[in-house]
C-alpha cells in the first residue's frame, strides 16, 4: 500500500487514480494528519508527496513529517513535494522568474529506474509543468536525472535511499507517459506487485463501512442514478438490513424509472426500500414556478422535507449514505485551523445531515465515475443500470423550461424514451456521455394528415464529456436525427417539431436550466 501525502494540489486524487489503474492500493491523507504515529500505523511500502498551491518560502508552509524520510521506504515528491523534500533534506528552493505552466520537454541525463522504458539518456519527453518555485540546490545524496529549459532539476534521484523528485506532474493526462513513470516508481522501485483490484476495493470499502457504522442505522436516498445505487448496494452488502433506502418519486423521473429502481432493489436485491410517491406534492408546489433557480430551490426544499418525513417514519437513522464521488468533493487543506473539508454537496440533499443530526457515509468519495461503474459491475448491478447516463437531482423539472405540469412531464418522458431507444439501437449509448430531450415552452404550427397542429417543440441534446465540466455536442448523422424526429412526432401526442442542440459547454451548460 502506498501513502499519498496531500499538500492541497487540485490534482492529488489523480495520483491515486493512476496508482489504482496500475493495480496498486493507496490512500490519500492531508499532510497535517499524516504525522509519525499515523504513518507508522499505516505502514506504507512507498510514499508520494503531492503538489501544492503553496510555496516553501511562505511562513508556516506545509512540511512532510520527518518520519516520511526515516522509514526506509521509497519516496516520490511531485512538484511542491519535490521542493519540500529538498528544503527538508538540506537542499534549497528559490522563487523563479521563469514560471512554467503547461507543456514542457525534459531531457533524461542519467539512467534511473524511474525512467525505465522511456528511452535512456538523451531521450526527450513531453511533460506537463505547473510551478513558480524551483529547486536551487540539491540535498546531499541527490543527483539530476532529467532537466528542462526552465527547470535544471526537472527530475532528481537519490538511488541509494530510493528518494525521487519530479518538478512536473506525472499524474495528469497531459504528461503522456506519466502513468509509466508512476508505475516504475511503485512496481520497479518499491517492488509492489500491482495485484489490487476492484474486488479488493469492495472488500476494503465494506470493512470500512462496518467500522464506521457499527450497529448504527443507515438511510440512503436512491435517485435512480448510478452513484446512489452503487453506494446502496455496497452498504447493504456490508451491513445488511441496518440499511434502509428511500426512493422519492418526484413525478419528475424518467419513463418507468420508479418501477425499475423498486424492482431492482426491493425485489432482486431484497434491500428494505421505501417508495415515496410524492408526485402530487412536487407538481403542486411547482405549479406556476418558472424561474430556473426558483424551481431548483423548490425541488431541493421539498426533497429534504419529504426525505426527512419518510426517514423518520422508517425509524430514523444515525447515518446518511451518499453516493458522493471524487469530482463532487473539493478537499481543501486549511492552513490556519487544521484540516477542513468542504463538500460541494449535491443540491438534492444539501443541509439534510445537519438537520436530521446524521453523520455521513460516503464510500465512493475517492472514486471517479468510471471506477464507480466498475465497482457497480463488481457488486452485480446490471450492466444497463451501471452504464446509465447521469440524471440531475431536479430531474425533468429542469428539462421543461417555463411552468412544469404533469401533462408536460408525461409528454417529455415518452419523447425522451424514444430518443434514448434510438440511441441504443444505433449503438451510441455508451459513446455519448449524456443524452436527453427538453420540452420547450414554445408551440409551433404543423400539419398532420389534413389537420393543422399547434404543438410543442422538443429539443434533443447529446454531449460527449469526461466529467461534465466541459462538453461537446454529439455529431449525429442526419439520418439518425431525421429518423428519431419522425418517430417522436408520430408517437408522442403534443410534439410536432424536433430540433437538435449543437451548443458546447462552455458557453452553454449541459442542462437547459
Ligand atoms: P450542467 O447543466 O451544469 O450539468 O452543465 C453538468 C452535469 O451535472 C448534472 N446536474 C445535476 N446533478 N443535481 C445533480 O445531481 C443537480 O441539481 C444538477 N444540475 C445539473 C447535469 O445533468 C450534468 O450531468
Amino acid at each position: 500500500r502506498v501513502l499519498v501525502v496531500d499538500f492541497g494540489s487540485q490534482v492529488t486524487q489523480l495520483i491515486a487514480r493512476r496508482l489504482r489503474e496500475s493495480g496498486v492500493y493507496c490512500e490519500v491523507h492531508p499532510y497535517n494528519r499524516a504525522d509519525r504515529a499515523f504513518i507508522e500505523g499505516f505502514g506504507p511500502q512507498a510514499i508520494i508527496l503531492s503538489g501544492s498551491p503553496h510555496s516553501t518560502h511562505w511562513e508556516n508552509s506545509p512540511r512532510a513529517d520527518d518520519a516520511v524520510f526515516e522509514l526506509g521506504v521509497p519516496v516520490l515528491g511531485i512538484c511542491y513535494g519535490e521542493q519540500t523534500m529538498m528544503a527538508q533534506l538540506g537542499g534549497s528552493v528559490e522563487g523563479s522568474e521563469d514560471k512554467e505552466f503547461g507543456r514542457a520537454d525534459i531531457q533524461i541525463v542519467a539512467e534511473s529506474p524511474l525512467f525505465d522504458g522511456f528511452g535512456g539518456v538523451g531521450h526527450e519527453e513531453r511533460v506537463w509543468m505547473s510551478h513558480g518555485d524551483r529547486v536551487a540546490s540539491l540535498a546531499p545524496g541527490f543527483h539530476v536525472i532529467a532537466t528542462s529549459h526552465h527547470a535544471p532539476f526537472a527530475a532528481i534521484a537519490d538511488e541509494g535511499r530510493r528518494f525521487y523528485g519530479v518538478q512536473f506532474h506525472p499524474e495528469v493526462v497531459h504528461t503522456p507517459r506519466g502513468a509509466l513513470l508512476l508505475r516504475n516508481f511503485t512496481h520497479k522501485i518499491a517492488g509492489l506487485k500491482g495485484d489490487w483490484t476492484m474486488a479488493a476495493f469492495r472488500e476494503e470499502a465494506m470493512a470500512k463501512i462496518r467500522d464506521q457504522v457499527g450497529s448504527g442505522r443507515v438511510i440512503c436516498g436512491l435517485s435512480g442514478g448510478v452513484d446512489s445505487a452503487v453506494a446502496a448496494k455496497l452498504i447493504h452488502d456490508a451491513i445488511g438490513d441496518q440499511l434502509t433506502c428511500v426512493f422519492v418519486d418526484t413525478g419528475l423521473m424518467r419513463l418507468n424509472e420508479a418501477e425499475e429502481v423498486v424492482g431492482l432493489f426491493r425485489d432482486s436485491f431484497n434491500i428494505p426500500l421505501v417508495h415515496a410517491d410524492e408526485e402530487a406534492l412536487f407538481l403542486g408546489e411547482l405549479d406556476g414556478v418558472t424561474d430556473p433557480e426558483a424551481k431548483r430551490k423548490t425541488i431541493g426544499r421539498l426533497f429534504i422535507d419529504v426525505f426527512e418525513k419518510h426517514a423518520k417514519a422508517a425509524g430514523g437513522a444515525d447515518f446518511l449514505a451518499q453516493g458522493t464521488l471524487y469530482p463532487d468533493v473539493i478537499e481543501s487543506v486549511s492552513f490556519d485551523g487544521g484540516p477542513s473539508v468542504t463538500i460541494k454537496s449535491h443540491h438534492n440533499v444539501g443541509g439534510l445531515p445537519e438537520r436530521m443530526n446524521m453523520k455521513l457515509v460516503e464510500p465512493l468519495r475517492e472514486l471517479f465515475k468510471d471506477e464507480v461503474r466498475a465497482l457497480g459491475r463488481e457488486l452485480g448491478l446490471p450492466d444497463a443500470f451501471v452504464q446509465r447516463h447521469p440524471f440531475p437531482g431536479p430531474g425533468l423539472g429542469i428539462r421543461i423550461p417555463g411552468a412544469v405540469s404533469k401533462e408536460k412531464a408525461d409528454i417529455l418522458r415518452k419523447a425522451d424514451a424514444i430518443y434514448i431507444d434510438e440511441i441504443r439501437k444505433a449503438g451510441l449509448y455508451d459513446t455519448i456521455w449524456q443524452a436527453f430531450a427538453v420540452l420547450l415552452p414554445v408551440q409551433t404550427v404543423g400539419v398532420m394528415g389534413d389537420a393543422r397542429t399547434y404543438d410543442h417543440v422538443l429539443a434533443l441534446r447529446a454531449v460527449t464529456s469526461v466529467d461534465g465540466m466541459t462538453a461537446d455536442y454529439f455529431p449525429f448523422d442526419h439520418d439518425f436525427l431525421g429518423r428519431t424526429a419522425t418517430r417522436i412526432i408520430n408517437e408522442v401526442r403534443g410534439v410536432n417539431r424536433v430540433v437538435y442542440d449543437v451548443t458546447s459547454k462552455p458557453p452553454g451548460t449541459i442542462e437547459w436550466e
